[in-house]
């Protein structure tokens, strides 16, 4: 995505160097535009490194212009971002003024524009200041609103700029189509533990990231979502329910719980097969030579749901660990848990979706099977999205 930033002058104006280096990193393009205000808090050249891009600070700079005018700068991005955006600035935008870089882009350009407000309290709740965010709301613009909490100026309230991944969610939403609008969804992901005694457990490399890619991209998609969650590195996704759980019994629970309340469940997690039949509340010293555990099943959570399915239950959608034939035995899997989809995933092997950033398989359905080729954990939770979104 091509993405122009704008970044005007508050003090949140330091957090612009870690929003460009996020977005650099999942492979954006990024252009960068100051206004004076804000180069005072952080330099051109530090974003013009990280942008890899030159920076415009100044309307009649022959130099910048030379390179990339501001009409043509104007028309270049998929999306404008305005973070922080100051009092002042949301003022004289509101009010169509087009006296900086910044100013006559926005005005000579036809792409989304997204704003961050970031200020003092007091400045924030202002009349006059709510007045224009909401005739910049009016006029199209996205606002993203601001966080709560402690402010540079030592002031606890509303005002501060949201973090990196909460703007890039913020970016990504105005490109979807809210395609899973009123729609419920409960999502399980992760692994689960099953403790022998308080320092050893029987666990799975899972790591969340393709569930928590689909609580993420359903959110995009305009869904109320629900993500209960085994035990993640992840972070918790803004705007969804979260449940977090450690067991098999513990993500069974929550899940049967919540299902009724819900339209659609996706058990894409990894919860645990066996448990010790003996779990031991102390730690069990090591001795020599073997050491013998009984294990006993823990419940096959997606089944149960299949087995309980009703015409009023939720659509159901499970996944298949496979480490060879993956169609086939997800074909079988479906049948066999009783779902209404599937998605039949690899481990193992050069291909491996544990822990992986990229995934690929097959979404099955009664009617059709649709192959998901190669991509990121995230355009895999898009596609999977727009195809289940016809069968719900
Ligand atoms: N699953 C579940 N409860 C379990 C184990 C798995 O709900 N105790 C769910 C998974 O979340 C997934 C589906 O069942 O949606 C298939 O999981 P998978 O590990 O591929 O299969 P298993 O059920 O463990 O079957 P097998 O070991 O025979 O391949």
């Amino acid at each position: 995505m091509k993405i122009l930033l704008g970044i005007t002058g508050g003090i949140a104006a330091y957090k612009s160097a870690a929003l460009v280096r996020a977005l650099k990193k999942r492979g954006d393009e990024v252009r960068v535009v100051m206004t004076a205000g804000a180069t005072e808090f952080i330099t051109p050249l530090t974003l013009q490194v990280l942008s890899e891009n030159s920076v415009g600070t100044d309307l009649f700079d022959p130099t910048f212009e030379s390179q990339i005018g501001h009409i043509d700068l104007a028309r270049w991005p998929d999306v404008i971002l305005v973070a922080p955006a100051t009092a002042n600035f949301i003022a004289r935008y509101a009010n169509g003024f087009c006296d900086d870089l910044l100013t006559t882009v926005l005005a000579a350009s036809t792409s989304p524009v997204l704003i961050a407000p970031a200020m003092n309290t007091q400045m924030l709740l202002k009349e006059r200041t709510q007045r224009n965010i909401e005739t910049l709301r009016m006029d199209g613009v996205k606002i993203i609103a601001p966080d709560s909490g402690e402010l540079a100026c030592k002031e606890v309230g509303a005002g501060r700029l949201p973090d990196s991944p909460i703007l890039l969610d913020a970016v990504d939403a105005i490109f979807f189509a809210p395609i899973l609008e009123g729609k419920k969804i409960l999502i399980a992901a992760g692994p689960t533990r099953e403790f022998l005694d308080p320092a050893r457990f029987l666990s799975n490399p899972s790591t969340g990231k393709m569930g928590y890619a689909l609580a993420k991209e359903a959110l995009n998609f305009g869904a109320r979502v629900t993500l209960v969650s085994g035990p993640s590195a992840l972070p918790k996704p803004s705007g969804i329910t979260f449940i977090s759980v450690l067991t098999t019994e513990d993500m069974f629970i929550a899940l049967t719980q919540q299902a009724p309340q819900n339209d659609v469940i996706v058990m894409a997690a990894a919860p645990a097969d066996w448990k010790a039949e003996v779990q031991l509340e102390q730690k069990e010293a090591k001795v020599e030579g073997e050491k013998i555990v009984r294990f006993v099943r823990t419940k096959d959570i997606l089944k149960h749901l299949g087995e309980h399915k009703s015409d009023s239950s939720p659509f159901l959608v499970g996944f298949a660990a496979e480490s060879h034939d993956l169609l086939e035995r997800g074909k079988a899997k479906r049948i066999r848990k009783k779902c209404d989809a599937l998605i039949a995933n690899q481990i193992g092997g050069k291909n491996n979706a544990f822990g992986s950033d990229d995934n690929q398989g097959f979404v099955i359905c009664e009617d059709e099977v649709v192959e998901l080729e190669r991509d990121t954990k995230t355009q895999i939770a898009r596609r999977i999205w727009n195809i289940l979104v016809d069968k719900l």
